[in-house]
């Protein structure tokens, strides 16, 4: 694809109306969220979408998470249901992805659904993404800022490693809070689903709900069709529950081991969680292969595993 200047922008008014400016254009434009920077594009245009999908090099069959400002532009574009109400009520704004059925007139181009009836929604609560959408006024269809396949960034430096040059902007505030992507829960029917592992776990929303989530393995059937095993990879080969670095790797530690980086030295996961891609991405560029060191599974561990997983998965070139 053609390449372009990719201004770097602040969170000021006069920047983020220059942002609403450039996605009303079609153009594509990086902002954080609380979990990980989004590339956003109007989620009406099927050209502004498809921009971000060619930004990113990602296959076209991987949907896109619809951002909107509240609940109220949610219910306009899918048909809520009880079970809804309780999560957003409960957790929105926040890092939770609701999928629901599409609802007639939504007006959202098919290329953020993949062609698929239902459409992943969320409402984040990053104070610059929420104005981000206040000033652009609609719906922002937007991915991990990364190039397909590659971990998420965290950072706007990040996001200008992986896609400068290939979109029009980023707003650069700092780094993400929580690190991970949103967690993704399907309600598509009367099961509720954990379709994704992600920025908020998996108990609080089967407390809200009174029910269990419904979990998927890797294995099952893509049901989220970015579970692609290898998806959140970095360039070098991972090697998961390392106690010990071998002679040529380089050691991403937690708790007491003692490595290259800590995710946590006080063993405390929502740090991990916040420095999981940060600290993956700066291992990488040692050129090293990478051993990370046993995370516990529960709480927001389980969703560092599944990026660990996914990041270890064999690929294909
Ligand atoms: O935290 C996040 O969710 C970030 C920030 C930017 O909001 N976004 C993000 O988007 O992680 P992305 O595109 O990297 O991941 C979206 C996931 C994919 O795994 C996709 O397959 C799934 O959402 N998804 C989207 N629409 C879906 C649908 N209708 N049904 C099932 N899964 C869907
Ligand atoms: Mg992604």
């Amino acid at each position: 694809m053609p390449t372009q200047p990719t201004q770097t922008l602040t969170a000021s008014s006069a920047d983020l109306a220059r942002a609403a400016d450039l996605l009303a254009q079609g153009d594509s434009v990086a902002f954080p969220t609380e979990t990980v920077y989004g590339l956003g594009g109007d989620a009406r245009s099927g050209p502004a979408v498809a921009r971000v999908y060619e930004a990113k090099g990602r296959p076209a069959f991987n949907p896109l998470i619809a951002h909107v400002p509240d609940i109220e532009t949610a219910q306009r574009l899918v048909m809520w249901s009880h079970m809804a109400d309780r999560l957003a009520m409960a957790f929105w704004p926040g890092p939770l992805t609701l999928v629901l059925p599409l609802r007639e007139g939504h007006g959202i181009a098919p290329l953020v659904t993949a062609g698929l009836d239902t459409l992943a929604v969320r409402v984040p609560a990053h104070p610059t993404a929420r104005a981000l959408l206040r000033a652009f006024g609609g719906p922002l269809a937007a991915p991990s800022a990364n190039p397909s396949g590659r971990i998420s960034p965290t950072t706007a430096a990040h996001v200008l490693a992986g896609l400068g040059g290939r979109i029009a902007a980023v707003i650069d505030d700092g780094a993400c809070d929580v690190g991970l992507e949103s967690t993704i829960v399907g309600l598509a029917d009367d099961t509720p689903r954990l379709l994704r592992p992600g920025g908020l776990p998996a108990e609080p929303i089967e407390a809200a709900l009174g029910q269990e989530l419904v979990r998927h393995h890797v294995s099952d059937a893509l049901n989220a069709p970015g579970q692609l095993l290898s998806h959140y990879a970095p360039k070098a080969t991972l090697r998961l529950n390392a106690e010990v670095a071998r002679t040529d790797e380089v050691l991403l530690a937690f708790g007491g081991v003692s490595g290259d980086l800590n995710l946590s030295r006080n063993g405390d996961l929502t740090e991990a969680a916040a420095n999981l891609f940060g600290h993956l991405h700066e291992l990488d560029l040692t050129g090293r292969p990478i051993a990370v060191a046993p995370i516990p599974d529960h709480g927001l561990g389980a969703a560092i595993n599944d990026r660990l997983r996914r990041a270890a998965a064999p690929r294909d070139s």
